[in-house]
């Protein structure tokens, strides 16, 4: 399943791929070589070794995952869905430092008299749809909140994906959340700067599909993510074995 990535080829129009809301499959070879426990830093190791109490440090040990994604991509909302929001319920922020990255395959044209314009992948409801999502980040604490907020609005029995404003409607009263201000905020140009400020940081990396994971700066192409969070650990959560 995580196998499959929404791609975008830039030789083709992305008016063209907009309109038709196509998304391109690829079978993407899974990465050999190292085990993903090598991702943890010599001074880390050092830190937990230097400690006695073993307990206390396990508790300050933390996964840091980079999630870029766009909300209409199906395999985005796979991963989201049977990946990343089930290992956030178990270890929350206390073992995790994550960071979500709403903008995946789209493209920012900033034009001379000040003008931002962005194209998304799965066309407009798509770009209105992650900038909800930057919009909760945003706005709802803890961001494990959030988190479940934008789990919610990519689950598969809302219409069109999610993302829209039913699914934030629905979302809010399940969750308890006021999406009054969080549309309002995806309307305006509080959305449009997050969406640019997403924008601007996905640009800084490489990357050949959404949804991209990041697992402590390390490209993550795996298929049990939580069993391989899990195994990072130098001193094993116990929530991992629960
Ligand atoms: C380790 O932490 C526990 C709980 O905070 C404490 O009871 C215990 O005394 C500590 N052990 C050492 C060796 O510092
Ligand atoms: C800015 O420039 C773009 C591209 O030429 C144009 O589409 C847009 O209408 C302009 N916006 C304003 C406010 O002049």
């Amino acid at each position: 399943m995580f196998a499959y990535r929404c791609l975008i080829f830039y030789v083709i129009s992305l008016t063209i791929l907009s309109a038709s809301g196509l998304c391109i499959d690829k079978i993407v070879k899974h990465v050999g070589g190292e085990p993903i426990k090598s991702v943890i830093n010599s001074e880390d190791t050092d830190l937990i070794k230097n400690k006695d109490n073993t307990t206390e440090q396990a508790a300050e040990e933390k996964v840091k995952i980079e999630l870029y994604y766009e909300c209409l991509c199906p395999y985005c909302r796979a991963f989201d869905r049977n990946h990343l929001t089930p290992t956030v319920r178990k270890l929350g922020e206390k073992y995790l430092d994550i960071h979500l990255y709403p903008y995946g395959n789209a493209e920012t044209t900033v034009y001379d008299n000040g003008t931002i314009e962005i194209e998304c992948q799965h066309g407009v409801p798509e770009c209105y749809g992650n900038m909800l999502h930057a919009c909760a980040i945003d706005q709802l604490k803890p961001l494990t909140k959030a988190i479940y907020y934008i789990s919610c609005l990519m689950g598969t029995s809302q219409s069109h994906g999610g993302s829209n404003d039913e699914a934030a409607d629905k979302c809010g009263t399940q969750m308890n959340i006021d999406s009054e201000p969080i549309k309002t905020c995806a309307k305006g140009p509080k959305g449009l700067e997050l969406a640019k400020y997403y924008g601007d940081e996905t640009n800084k990396i490489d990357f050949h599909g959404v949804p991209h994971v990041v697992v402590n700066g390390v490209e993550y192409e795996g298929d049990d993510f939580f069993h391989d969070v899990c195994e990072i650990f130098a001193h094993t959560p116990p929530e991992c074995t629960e």
